[in-house]
């Protein structure tokens, strides 16, 4: 498993043009939700929410406002990562809630918890809940961009979009969501030179020290 986890990561890369013909299984995608819903997140609030774009006309639209990145029109499948705007006291109510009885836990048990949470997450400002919650979504990005590879699925992360014009197409906002990413999943097409080149990575002597 060790070695594959390696040979996955090496097989991976941003996959600039997929093989159209390609559709991932039904139990392929129903893995993917699974990955996403595992992801760890601050507090394990998950303060995000994830939509499929499967419209073809739809995926036209983004692909305009996404550098007219043919990946969204070629990939099997199109996922946009949204974050929450805000984090309000019924959410974070309703997440403790949620634990203390999943976990069959008393009230008192995790009164502190509700009490911290709810102090820590009500001194920051908009802004700072904003970047935090879109910190979430990133996360999410890592586990599955690692766990497609790992399924021997292509996938490309991106951030060439713009959020603005994405969030008004699909209303986001009357959601109380934002967009953060989007992700495409795939197959690679053959002829996408991008799979032959050489990983360009800094060495590990500037990413590693010891203290
Ligand atoms: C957050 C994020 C945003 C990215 N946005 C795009 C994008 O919009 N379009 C694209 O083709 N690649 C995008 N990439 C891919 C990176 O360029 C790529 O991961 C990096 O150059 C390393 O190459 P590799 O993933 O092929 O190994 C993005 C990657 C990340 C992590």
């Amino acid at each position: 498993m060790k070695k594959q986890v390696l040979e996955a990561l090496n097989w991976r890369y941003a996959t600039k043009k997929y093989n159209p013909a390609f559709q991932l299984g039904t139990n392929d995608k129903q893995q993917l939700e699974d990955i996403i819903q595992l992801s760890p997140s601050s507090y394990g609030l998950q303060p995000l929410h994830f939509i499929w774009i499967e419209d073809t006309k739809l995926r036209e639209k983004v692909k305009s406002i996404a550098m007219n990145q043919q990946q969204i029109i070629e990939a099997a499948e199109v996922l946009i990562l949204c974050a929450y705007n805000q984090l309000d006291t019924a959410y974070l109510n309703s997440h403790i809630d949620n634990l203390r009885d999943k976990r069959g836990l008393q009230e008192y048990q995790v009164a502190n918890f509700r009490s911290h949470l709810l102090a820590s997450i009500g001194t920051k400002s908009d802004d700072e809940i904003l970047a935090w919650n879109d910190k979430q979504a990133y996360i999410v990005l890592g586990q599955l961009l690692t766990a497609c590879a790992l399924m021997h699925l292509d996938a490309t992360p991106m951030e060439g979009f713009d959020p603005k014009a994405l969030n008004e197409l699909l209303s986001l906002d009357s959601l109380g969501l934002h967009s953060v990413l989007i992700c495409t999943i795939g197959q690679r097409a053959t002829d996408d030179n991008y799979q032959k080149l050489e990983k360009v990575r800094r060495d590990k002597k500037s990413l590693f020290s010891k203290r």
